[in-house]
This record gives C-alpha cells, structure tokens and sequence, in this order.
C-alpha cells in the first residue's frame, strides 16, 4: 500500500517534466529534412501544455511562417485538476491581462491560439498568440479538447506519464498525426507494442533512450541541477514515438553474414562460437546486439529492444515480444490469448527481446 502510494506520487511528479527548447527543435527539424512541407497549411495541436511558459509553443510560435502552418492551438490543464498541485505559477502575462480572473486561472485550462497577424506587423509569430479560458479544465479526454484533436492535423507534445497510454489511444482513435514523448518502457505496453508490430507507430530520430534533462517547476524540490536559475530532473529512457515519416528509419542496417558474425564480431557472446544460441522455449536465435545480427539469416532472431531505433520495415518484420503486456509471442506467431513470457536460454532469463524476422 505504502509502495502503492510512492508510486502514484513519483508518477504525479513525472507528470510536470517539461522539455527544453533545444529536444523539441532537434526532433521537428529530422521531419523537415525528410519532408519540407510536411506541416504546410496544416493545424497543430499542442494539448498538456502551459502556454505562457511551453517551449513546443514557443518553437510552433516562432517557426509559424517557415512551418508554413494554417493554425496553432495550444491548451493548457488547470492546476487544481493536476495530481501535482504545488507546480503552477501565475505568469505576468496571464494577471496583467485584461482578461484575468482570480478563480477561473485555478480551475479552467487556457487556450492559446496562433491564425493571423493580429499586431499588424506582416509576420505572424508568438506575438500574435491570444489567449482565453477554456470553458472547462483542458483535461485532453474531455469533450472540449476532444473537438480541438477532431480539427486539428497533427498533435505535438510530452503528455502527462502516468497518462501515456490513454493519450496514444486518444490520438489513434482520431486517427491523427502525432509527434509525442514516453518512456522507452511504453514499447511493451499492450496499448502501444500492436501498434509498433503493425507500423503505425514508430519511434522518433533524435532520442535514444539515454538520459535526458527536463525542467521542473520552481518549487519542485527534488532535481539534479540548476541552471539560469532554472530546476532540472535526468530522466531515464526518454523517447520519441511518432507516425510522421522520416529518412532514418527507410535506413537499412549494414550487417556482417552469420559466418563473418562467428568470426570477426567484436562482441564476445558471438567471436568465436560456431553458433548463435537458440531459446529453450522459441523456436529463434538470440542476438544480442543489434549490430550483431547475420545478414543472412532466415528465420526468427530474438534482438535487444534498442532494435527499434534502427528499424527499417522494408529489411524486417517485428513479429512479438518478449515480456510484452496481455499478448505473446508463441508457436512463431504473435498470438492474442499466449501469456506474457520470457524468453530462456539453459533456463537462463534472457532480458526483453524483440522477435523480427528477414523480409523476403
Ligand atoms: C510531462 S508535462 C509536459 C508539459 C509540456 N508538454 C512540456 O513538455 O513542456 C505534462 C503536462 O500535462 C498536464 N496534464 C496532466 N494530466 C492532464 C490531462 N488529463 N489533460 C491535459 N493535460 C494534463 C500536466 O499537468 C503537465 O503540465
């Protein structure tokens, strides 16, 4: 019960981690590369967000014209709907306003739209943002913001993590682009890993799970450093999840041959052995590196999750999981009804594995 009760509130904290300028750049500008135009007249929706302050605002503000976007939407959830309560503050911005009001900043979200020039400068950017409350909390399953996703062509944002799941559901059913962040963890997850199997959702260009810093409210007293006077938390295992096209992932692995593996891998579970081990329980072979799986190779190879960062559907399948949520893997097939399992080699746990195979 105790353990319960940290959990739920480690995951409230989780839910105010905001992502630096710099994350939000990186990635958008990979789509960009691929596709100029990919957001040309488009209307994006950046739901989660406390626009005063987001920078997904700010970079979708500043970037409006070179974007080429028709509309940008950006909503906000009220502080006292949020599980952490001690993170809001009032913005200047929001009290100097002439549309401020004491009782509705606590309990109405804010919606800040972006679709003409409204100071008459010829440009459009963050200075043509207005603002009002929302008519209720912002929350983005209420029927408010779900009209904003039913208009909107793309959703954009680091949705709350202990909502990862209901959010990915929400931009799926809507049958919307999408650009979000969440934990590596979510790839097993029974809600998300279907979706990666059956390539509608695949992972972002410029995270690779490795720890990444987030800025926290002024008043979080728990992080990892100060910087500008600013509060910053290390997140582990941070990354994109996307069904925006881009290059990288029509990229296929360069490999060396099963054979050339054997003798010339510069991992020591593979040099030197006259062959791959098998799973006790899957009719596979386990690589344990990516870089380490044979060109020529046939049938089912058990690979590392960080598979997924490399993945080009047109060289492999994705076929299962190990250790996946509700579904398995069995009898070669990814199976609705098989129990989570794990995969063993001499009745030795090997840690998640993914299940691919060869693309004819
Ligand atoms: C991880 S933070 C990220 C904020 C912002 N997108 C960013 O990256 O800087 C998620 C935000 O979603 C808000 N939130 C939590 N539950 C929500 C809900 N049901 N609907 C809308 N927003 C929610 C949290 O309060 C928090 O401000």
């Amino acid at each position: 019960m105790v353990r319960e009760t940290l959990c739920k509130a480690k995951e409230a904290k989780n839910d105010e981690f905001y992502t630096q300028y710099h994350d939000i750049e990186r990635e958008v500008e990979a789509y960009l590369e691929y596709d100029p135009n990919v957001f040309q007249g488009k209307t994006v929706l950046l739901p989660c967000d406390d626009p005063e302050w987001s920078n997904f605002t700010r970079y979708f503000a500043q970037n409006f014209e070179r974007l080429g976007l028709k509309k940008l939407i950006s909503t906000s959830y009220a502080p006292e709907s949020k599980k952490y309560k001690g993170g809001y503050q009032l913005t200047l911005f929001e009290t100097e306003s002439p549309l401020y009001d004491a009782d509705k900043t606590k309990t109405h979200g804010k919606i800040f739209i972006l679709d003409e020039d409204i100071n008459g400068d010829g440009r459009f950017n963050i200075n043509d943002l207005k603002w009002q409350y929302l008519e209720g909390d912002g929350d983005f399953r209420s029927r408010e913001i779900r009209k904003l996703r039913d208009e909107a062509d793309f959703i954009v944002t680091n949705p709350p993590f202990s909502l990862f799941r209901e959010f990915l559901k929400w931009i799926v059913e809507a049958n919307k682009k999408f650009l979000i962040i969440g934990n590596q963890n979510a790839i097993t997850y029974k809600e998300v890993f279907p979706l990666i199997k059956d390539n509608r959702v695949w992972l972002g260009i410029t995270m690779d799970s490795s720890n990444r810093w987030f800025q926290l409210p002024d008043n979080y007293e728990n992080y990892h450093k100060i910087e500008n006077g600013k509060k910053f938390a290390f997140v582990a295992g941070p990354l994109w999840y996307t069904n925006i096209e881009h290059g990288r992932r029509h990229q296929p692995l360069q490999l060396m041959t099963m054979a050339d593996n054997l003798k010339y891998s510069k991992h020591k579970e593979i040099k030197g052995k006259t062959s791959y081990d098998h799973y006790d329980n899957y009719d596979a072979i386990e690589v344990p590196k990516v870089d380490a799986i044979p060109s020529d190779y046939g049938g089912v190879m058990g690979v590392p999750i960080s598979f997924l960062r490399k993945y080009c559907p047109e060289q492999y399948e994705i076929l299962g999981a190990t250790e996946s949520e509700g579904k398995g893997f069995s009898n070669g097939l990814w199976n609705e009804r098989s129990q989570t399992s794990q995969a063993l080699i001499n009745g030795v746990r090997i840690y998640k594995r993914l299940f691919i195979r060869k693309k004819q």
